[in-house]
């Protein structure tokens, strides 16, 4: 059974670091030292960017989100680029199928249709600290 465990581990190692098997952020990139210089971080917030289309900007950190408590019209199709700035979160909306890890050096990017008004929960998902339990916000739809 140690041989197995050795050979899982090599395997698991081989994929991640010869055949860079890293978790999923289209390939993007950034030093999580220098967010707030780095755009689009350096202006996190929500722009409309079309016809009921946005663009969210978003920032995590133990144990809050930048922006929070966004509002958006209904139908609107939302953009959210999201990053870390200490430790892997989770960023999930409750009632849509958005649910995703946030990662410290990564940039996440994910598109969503809001058709229904109401307030979806924002939650962290991904145990990041004591507070954890405390990060939500919440997208209001009108
Ligand atoms: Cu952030 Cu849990």
């Amino acid at each position: 059974s140690f041989g197995m465990l050795m050979a899982f581990m090599l395997a698991t190692g081989y994929q991640t670091f010869a055949l860079e098997m890293g978790p999923p952020s289209h390939g993007e990139t950034i030093d999580p030292q220098k967010v707030d210089e780095t755009a689009p971080f350096d202006q996190p917030g929500i722009k409309k960017i079309g016809e009921n289309e946005y663009e969210v900007v978003m920032t995590m950190q133990i144990f809050s989100f930048n922006p929070s408590d966004i509002e958006i019209p209904a139908g609107a199709t939302v953009h959210f680029i999201l990053t870390s700035k200490d430790v892997t979160h989770g960023f999930q909306v409750a009632g849509t199928n958005i649910n995703a890890m946030v990662m410290p050096g990564h940039i996440q990017k994910i598109t969503q249709t809001f058709d229904r008004p109401g307030e979806y929960l924002v939650l962290c998902n991904e145990y990041c600290g004591a507070g954890h339990q405390l990060m939500s916000t919440t997208i209001n739809v009108k």
